[in-house]
């Protein structure tokens, strides 16, 4: 007989790998993206609707700054932010036909979570700012940076609305990836947190 840990079956086979708040986070996000980016576009008569899916998403972002120091170990930036050593080991076994196995985000995926934020934060901030000057879609703190700054805000929160669906887009494409390619379903997790591994 060995001293190995004993882990109860049902905990390795079937484990919580997303906590509750995490996955609320995850669809309120989604919800409040998808209604803020085409509010934006189908504006601008439903721009107030438009600025309140971005306040969503800035206290969203607020939280997940904060849970991803504080929250559970999945959650954490620094269980899932790894060195290019670590992404490119992970990228040579991409196209194998099976399951990552990861418990949590893969090497890969964790920089994929990076981009998604931070080109939310430069859409919440650029918008913040923005002055379209036709008196009526005017950003919130707009008055508070100078003209130049509300022209490159406007730019940027329009270009920034391309790149975010083009990142939407890869990062649904991947799921679709993981479901096809690899058999492996990361949708159920992200809605009932356990993984079956
Ligand atoms: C506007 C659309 C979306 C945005 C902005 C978005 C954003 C994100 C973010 C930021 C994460 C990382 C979660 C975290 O640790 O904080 C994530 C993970 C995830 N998302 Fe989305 N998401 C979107 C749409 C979707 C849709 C439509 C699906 C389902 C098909 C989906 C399925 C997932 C799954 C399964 C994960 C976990 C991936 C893994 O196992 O590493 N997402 N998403
Ligand atoms: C993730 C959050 C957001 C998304 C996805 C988003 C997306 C968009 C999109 C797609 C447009 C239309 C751009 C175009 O016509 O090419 C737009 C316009 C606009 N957004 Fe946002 N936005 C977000 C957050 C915000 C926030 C927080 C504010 C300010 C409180 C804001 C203020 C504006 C304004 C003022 C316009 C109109 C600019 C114009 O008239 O050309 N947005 N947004």
């Amino acid at each position: 007989m060995t001293d190995m840990p004993q882990t109860p079956a049902s905990d390795t086979e079937n484990s919580q790998i997303w906590d509750p708040a995490l996955r609320a986070f995850h669809w309120l996000l989604v919800l409040a993206v998808v209604g803020g980016w085409l509010l934006g576009h189908f504006g601008p008569l439903k721009m107030t609707l438009h600025f309140w899916a971005g306040y969503t998403v800035i206290a969203l972002l607020l939280f997940r700054l904060v849970w991803g120091v504080i929250g559970p170990r999945n959650a954490r930036f620094a269980s899932f932010i790894k060195g290019p050593g670590a992404v490119i080991a992970y990228a040579r076994t991409l196209g194998a036909r099976k399951a990552s196995g990861a418990a949590g985000h893969n090497p890969l995926g964790g920089w994929s979570v990076v981009a998604l934020l931070a080109v939310l934060a430069a859409q919440v901030a650029t918008g913040l700012i923005v002055d379209p000057e036709d008196y009526i879609n005017t950003g919130p703190l707009a008055e508070q940076v100078s003209a130049d700054w509300n022209r490159w805000a406007l730019g940027m929160h329009h270009k920034l609305g391309v790149v975010l669906l083009v990142l939407v887009g890869l990062h649904v494409g991947a799921i679709f990836f993981y479901r096809f390619w690899k058999r492996e379903d990361l949708v159920t997790p992200m809605i009932t947190g356990r993984k079956r591994r």
